[in-house]
């Protein structure tokens, strides 16, 4: 049982939770995740641990609803617990000593990235974060990560706020005026459609693309093969030899494809848990 502590909504269907868990926050390394159960009969689902408090005993999860389990979790009260967190699961990012490291957040994405940005930072080296959603009141934890980064751009689909027009844009112009090779390695973590040309972008660059893998999982230990992903031409899992791969090895159209799997079963349980909790 983990104890919510506190909860808000940074913006309409993405919450931020804090919750109590002095072991997982002593363990924690940037890039790693939780599985968590909303309650006893729920499904195990991955969060990635946005932030961590070693002293407080407290790791921050950045959560949007787009299904059951994500909605059963963003009603569970401060106060409340939920029936299980597990971790911290995953591969900690490697945070290299390099010259400059391009970080790319799309949408929730940017919960993920800030804490493997603020990781580079601390190791002295120079972060431009690059962060887009579809418009304006979709951005969160801009002054957050705009603080561990030493130069902060912000896209949005509409032009609401910053440049007008996708990540990839400015990735490139980055990319483009880098005549001395100062930037070692571009990470992405958003949407799997956005990560997939994030790494069309970059391949032509030849510099080191990270993509953090947003795979459907089920147990989240290695056993069950759900979250299976081509990295090369091998079968990796996400839970175990993840989150994070070379962008430039995974198979986008694959992942795509098994993300939409079970996507009936999906919206039947939504329909049917709405109905329970509407009646
Ligand atoms: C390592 C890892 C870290 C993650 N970190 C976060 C995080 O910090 N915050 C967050 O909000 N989400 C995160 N996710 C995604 C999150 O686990 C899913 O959104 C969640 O499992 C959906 O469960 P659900 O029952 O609410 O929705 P479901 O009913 O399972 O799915 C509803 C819809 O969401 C899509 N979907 C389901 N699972 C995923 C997925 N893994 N990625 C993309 N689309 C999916 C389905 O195709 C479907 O269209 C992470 C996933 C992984 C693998
Ligand atoms: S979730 Fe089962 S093997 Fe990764």
């Amino acid at each position: 049982m983990s104890k919510i502590l506190e909860k808000k909504e940074l913006v309409p269907n993405i919450y931020e939770l804090l919750v109590a868990a002095p072991r997982i926050a002593r363990k924690t390394r940037p890039g790693q995740f939780v599985v968590v159960m909303a309650d006893e009969q729920g499904e195990r689902i991955p969060l990635t641990i946005a932030d961590f408090d070693r002293d407080r005993g407290t790791v921050t999860l950045v959560l949007m609803v787009v299904g059951t389990s994500s909605k059963k979790i963003a009603r569970i009260s401060v106060g409340e617990s939920m029936a299980a967190i597990i971790g911290p699961l995953g591969v900690a990012s490697e945070i290299e000593k390099l010259d400059t490291v391009v970080m790319v957040a799309g949408g929730v994405g940017t919960a993920p990235v800030y804490p493997i940005a603020r990781g580079f930072k601390e190791a002295g080296v120079r972060v431009i974060s690059i962060q887009g959603a579809r418009s304006k009141d979709l951005l969160f934890w801009t002054d957050r990560l705009a603080a561990v980064s030493d130069r902060h751009v912000i896209t949005t689909d509409d032009g609401s706020a910053g440049i007008k027009g996708l990540v990839t844009e400015p990735l490139r112009e980055l990319l483009e005026k880098d005549a001395d090779k100062k930037i070692g390695a571009v990470y992405a973590i958003g949407p799997a459609i956005m990560m997939k040309f994030c790494c069309k972008t970059t391949e032509p660059f030849g510099v080191k693309t990270v993509a953090s893998l947003n795979t459907i999982m089920i147990d989240g230990t290695g056993m069950c093969g759900g979250c299976r992903v081509d990295v090369g031409g091998t079968t990796r899992f996400t839970c175990v030899d993840g989150p994070e791969f070379d962008g430039h090895q995974v198979d986008w159209d694959m992942l795509l494809a098994r993300q939409k799997i079970y996507e009936k079963e999906e919206a039947c349980s939504l329909e049917r848990y709405i109905e329970t909790i509407e009646a």
